[in-house]
């Protein structure tokens, strides 16, 4: 019976631990958009290589924070990825951009 709620304690530790804030753009990157992009190669998004490569900070933010308001600007006929403007605090915010700019030079 013990170990019972050893595993309970478990787990509620494990969420816990993700439900705090993420400190790394590495950790927000494996958290929120890995699914859909990869540092270099194209995956179901742009890789963020080539987005650090033709965006502005400024269009990156926006993009994460409202992808509807401004893909056709960036030269898509539809949008299809969520938006994060309510998920990701401004600390995590700026630390993807960082992160994103991090891929600029890779091989
Ligand atoms: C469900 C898949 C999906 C997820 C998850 C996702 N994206 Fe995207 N992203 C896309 C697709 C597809 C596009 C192309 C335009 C569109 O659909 O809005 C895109 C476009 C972008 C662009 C603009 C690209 C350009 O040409 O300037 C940025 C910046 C971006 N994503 C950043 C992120 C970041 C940062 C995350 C994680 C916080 C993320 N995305 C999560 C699918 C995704």
């Amino acid at each position: 019976m013990k170990h019972i709620y050893k595993l309970i304690f478990m787990a509620l530790l494990v969420n816990s631990i993700s439900a705090k804030s993420l400190n790394t753009g590495d950790n927000v990157f494996r958290a929120y958009c890995w699914g859909c992009h990869h540092q270099t190669a194209q995956a179901f998004g742009p890789s963020f290589k080539q987005i650090a490569n033709t965006r502005t900070k400024e269009q990156i933010m926006t993009h994460i924070g409202s992808p509807k308001s401004d893909y056709r600007s960036l030269g898509y006929k539809r949008s299809v990825m969520p938006s994060f403007g309510t998920t990701l605090s401004k600390k995590e915010l700026d630390l993807i951009v960082k992160f994103i700019y991090s891929c600029k030079d890779m091989k």
